[in-house]
């Protein structure tokens, strides 16, 4: 059976959008919770690949989506370079100080368990579905690393990157490096298309953008194209507002991903051109569910049916989303 998400990410203008949404295995699963209490906390479940290739079945089996998303997160880069990392809970990511040399020897053992991940999911996964395999963008890797966790303002990566150059192009070098590793280690254990999350594109002025969001996203998708040609590409500049049209001219992904602030007949008449678009419904009308995010969906498809179009949300899942909510979207998704 041929794959809808594939046939969208290599250029296929198709009937009806293939759909996958961000953040799909998570909190708002009771089976997830469940899986993810047991397996001691999200970490453990990150590296448990039996669990891992579980949790990232459990929305296929109830949604049947197009796509599934290796379930991992874009922290397990830094992490496997050699910087301590831990979930608190309630308060996300705590990261230590940012290593003085990045560990790109051992790198490759440490993410091991999530390759493995990658395996078992492609091994069990139903015919019609894809394999979406992920990392973090440089930038948004960067900002955990310096600030050591989720920040609103970055204020600490952007003095470090005005008042140290050099050591912070250092970095961003290193992460592409170590990145380009890792999705192609994960493209060779079977995942068939890969997403790079640039989550905080948008904060950085014009001039700093091109620097450490577009010029870091397109090394990445060089190299990799070089080693797997045939394997389609998403960036996702969440953020980027006009730039994207920058962007995807010079990234030239196979396919852009627009967050929930990008008007879609923007983007079909500006983006479509160049690329697959995916998104871009708002997170929170599937919170509120019924007519309003139907609606949503709707005025979305009807502005990018006519070119290569994968459906998605604007940013991922919120963790109060009602699951029966997922389920009338999705249904609405394979009727239209
Ligand atoms: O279903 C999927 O989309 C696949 C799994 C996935 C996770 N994180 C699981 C996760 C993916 C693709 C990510 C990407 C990720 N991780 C991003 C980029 C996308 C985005 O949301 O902008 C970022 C910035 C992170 C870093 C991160 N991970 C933060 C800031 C947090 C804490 C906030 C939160 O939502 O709890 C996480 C934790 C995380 N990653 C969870 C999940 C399911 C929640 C962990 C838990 O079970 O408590």
């Amino acid at each position: 059976m041929t794959k809808l998400l594939l046939d969208a990410l290599r250029g296929q203008t198709l009937p009806r959008p293939p759909f996958w949404f961000m953040r799909q295995a998570g909190r708002y699963l009771p089976e997830y919770r469940a899986l993810r209490q047991d397996a001691g906390g999200f970490l453990d479940l990150c590296f448990n690949p039996e669990r891992a290739a579980e949790v990232t079945l459990q929305p296929i089996r109830r949604y049947g989506m197009s796509g599934a998303i290796l379930f991992s997160d874009i922290l397990i880069v830094p992490m496997a370079l050699g910087q301590s990392l831990r979930f608190a809970e309630g308060e996300g990511p705590v990261l230590g100080e940012v290593p003085e040399v990045l560990n790109f020897v051992g790198a490759a053992r440490a993410y091991a368990p999530v390759i493995e991940t990658v395996r078992r999911v492609r091994a069990n996964l139903p015919t019609e579905t894809a394999l979406l395999g992920f990392a973090g963008s440089p930038w948004t890797v960067a900002t955990y690393m310096i600030e050591g966790g989720s920040s609103r303002d970055f204020a600490k990566t952007k003095a470090f990157f005005y008042g140290d150059t050099a050591r912070f192009t250092w970095l961003i070098d290193g992460i592409v490096t170590a990145t380009v590793e890792y999705l192609s280690a994960q493209i060779d254990a079977g995942a068939e298309a890969v997403q790079l999350f640039d989550s905080w594109a948008g904060a950085l002025a014009p001039r700093e953008f091109e620097r450490w969001v577009i010029e870091p996203n397109r090394q990445i998708i060089t190299a990799l194209r070089a080693r797997h040609p045939e394997t389609p590409i998403i960036a996702f500049p969440r953020g980027s507002g006009v730039l994207y049209k920058k962007f995807t001219e010079i990234v030239r992904p196979d396919c852009i991903g627009i967050d929930t602030q990008v008007p879609p007949d923007w983007a079909a008449e500006v983006l479509q051109p160049l690329a697959c678009v995916q998104g871009n419904l708002d997170p929170l009308t599937v919170v509120a569910g019924g007519q309003a995010m139907l609606k949503a969906a709707v005025d979305i498809c009807t502005h990018l049916k006519h070119g290569p179009f994968i459906f998605n949300l604007g940013h991922g899942i919120v963790p109060q989303t009602p699951p029966e909510h997922v389920r009338a979207l999705s249904d609405f998704l394979r009727a239209v």
